[in-house]
């Protein structure tokens, strides 16, 4: 039998958004934080690159703004854009004030005053990237999570995997948990809920994600009546290290951003023949040209050349990737790294407003799980960890505002097992796992067709069926839960996607190769959304 918890605050999972949500709630408000695995386990964590902030006196919002809605293919929501924007100098000071330690320009005379090393990424006009060398994510996750385990109204929860979402009459009132340790599934009720539980690219074959991005925040709110938009924009970030035992690992932007050029098997540098940025041109072109190439070719990967740069810039900036690559024997102050393109982001996800809020009463989703408008149709390098903390921030504030008149949650009943066995088959799992992030691979890639969506479709359906039959007969575990949500999240993603008819940003078929004058977002409604008669007067 389960156990029962009470908190005023639920809040699904420890990246940069769950942690920065927890931190910016009241004191007296009693919070729970919960993670799938360890606290540092989520993308956040293996961020490179760094956060995209004004904060250079010649860059401006408006230029920023301007970059974001260019990159976004005509998708973004201006307001979005707009909010984020302008909150990222304050977000940065945030981040200074709870100790995270971004790098400061070492050109600059009087230490106590030297102003931030801004980096450069593909789709901005600026350097505007504030980081901590190659290894910014894990900079602001561990300064996070000591702050989270250091304040007494929070407590946290890890290896705990939530399953479902307690939701009724339009409101949410809390979620069941697995608790992986013991095996069983408690009841944690919580007067508002936030899934801050990240994206989805596990779907795909190869992905730069850790184990764990399965979209289960998406999943969920969709079951429980939440709509969801723009999933047919999965990112795939173009340089991934190619190597037969380096799983998930990027090669970030900023190397291209500091001059790598990308090179064919001969020699031969190609990214000028796409775009006149070359290898600063948005992602989506970038990953698209090297898919062109290697497809043309038949070749395995492309190269990435930082070598001009000397060894020690390159050991000051790069420390993460130099070292990575060396345990695979290459040396990027004298070689090119072989690199391909893997699924990095969900652009789509939960539809959200300003203040992180879903369709459902009392239930918020912040970070990558959410669709806030920012992105669009493809997202500018790293306006992620940014959009973390600007929608953290502002979910919090509406919390704290709202909360004292919400009422405590009624009681709901505990997780039934009564009717589940343990599983004789978990063959079933692995199996399913497998297909599933081939064919999303394989049909549902860079470069897409109707007929490949199809196929896709029909495949996922099937494999619903299986999982679900799995699900009602067996007992749960982390790696059915992640199965079932991932094949929910990808069934999503190829609605979304079969319903756009042009190629925008990330979503490139051969079938609709135009983009079409107007530019609409792709929502869709579950068939519980209390928002039922808007979905049935947009399809009548
Ligand atoms: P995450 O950091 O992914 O955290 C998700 C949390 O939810 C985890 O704690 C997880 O355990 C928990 N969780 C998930 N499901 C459940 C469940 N069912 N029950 C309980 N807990 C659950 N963006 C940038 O802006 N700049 C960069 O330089 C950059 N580099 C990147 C490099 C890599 C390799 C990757 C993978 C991503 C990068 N990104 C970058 C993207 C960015 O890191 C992510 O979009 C962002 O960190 C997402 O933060 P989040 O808090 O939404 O989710
Ligand atoms: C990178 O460092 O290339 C990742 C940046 C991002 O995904 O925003």
């Amino acid at each position: 039998m389960g156990t029962r918890h009470q908190h005023d605050v639920l809040i699904i999972g420890s990246g940069a958004a769950g942690l920065s949500l927890a931190l910016h709630l009241p004191r007296e408000y009693r919070v729970a934080l919960l993670s799938k695995a360890d606290l540092n386990q989520g993308s956040t964590y293996w961020a490179q690159g760094g956060m995209a902030a004004v904060l250079h006196n010649r860059d401006t919002v408006d230029s920023h703004v301007a970059d974001t809605l260019a990159a976004g293919a005509g998708l973004c929501s201006r307001e979005a854009v707009e909010f984020t924007v302008s909150n990222s100098r304050h977000c940065v000071e945030w981040l200074v004030a709870q100790g995270v330690d971004f790098d400061r320009r070492e050109d600059q005379p009087k230490e106590d005053q030297r102003e931030f090393h801004l980096t450069m990424e593909g789709g901005h006009s600026h350097r505007r990237i504030i980081h901590a060398a190659d290894r910014t994510g894990r900079a602001i996750s561990e300064v996070l999570s000591e702050r989270a385990e250091a304040t007494d109204n929070i407590e946290i929860f890890t290896h705990r995997v939530a399953v479902d979402l307690v939701a009724a009459g339009g409101r949410c009132q809390g979620a069941y948990i697995l608790d992986q340790r013991s095996g069983r599934v408690d009841l944690f009720q919580a007067r508002s809920v936030v899934l801050a539980t990240g994206g989805a690219s596990k779907a795909y074959l190869y992905t730069s994600n850790p184990d764990g991005a399965s979209g289960d925040g998406i999943a969920m709110a969709w079951r429980a009546g939440c709509r969801v938009a723009n999933l047919e924009f999965n990112q795939f970030h173009p340089t991934c290290l190619y190597h037969p035992r380096a799983k998930s690992f990027l090669i970030t932007e900023a190397i291209r951003g500091e001059g790598g050029k990308l090179l064919l098997p001969d020699g031969e540098r190609f990214m000028t023949r796409f775009d006149d940025r070359g290898e600063l041109a948005p992602r989506d072109v970038v990953a698209r040209a090297i898919d062109h190439e290697m497809k043309r070719l038949g070749a395995d990967c492309v190269f990435l050349d930082i070598s001009h740069k000397s060894r020690e810039f390159l050991q000051s900036h790069f420390p993460t990737v130099m070292s990575r690559c060396a345990d695979f024997g290459i040396d990027i102050a004298a070689e090119p790294i072989p690199v391909v393109p893997a699924a990095h982001y969900t652009c789509g996800g939960i539809v959200v407003d300003t203040s992180g809020r879903t369709d459902l009463e009392n239930l918020y989703a912040i970070g990558e799980a959410s669709c806030t408008g920012l992105h669009g149709a493809n997202r500018m390098a790293s306006n992620s960890l940014l959009e973390c903390i600007v929608y953290a921030e502002s979910a919090a504030g509406h919390i704290a505002r709202t909360l004292p008149e919400v009422a405590a949650p009624d009681p709901a009943p505990a997780w039934d097992e009564s009717q589940v066995t343990d599983s004789d088959e978990d063959v079933v799992i692995s199996h399913n796992w497998d297909e599933l992030r081939r064919f999303m691979w394989d049909y549902v890639g860079i470069v897409r067709t109707n007929k490949r969506l199809q196929r896709a479709l029909h495949r996922v359906e099937l494999l619903q069926a299986e999982i679900a039959e799995y699900y009602g007969n067996y007992k749960v575990g982390n790696d059915l839960l992640e199965l079932r949500n991932l094949a929910m999240v990808a069934e999503l993603m190829i609605r979304c996607a079969i319903s756009r008819r042009e190629s925008r940003g990330l979503h490139y078929t051969l079938d609709y190769p135009e983009i079409l004058p107007e530019a609409r977002d792709t929502v869709l409604y579950p068939p519980n959304s209390p928002l039922q008669s808007e979905s049935d007067a947009k399809s009548a």
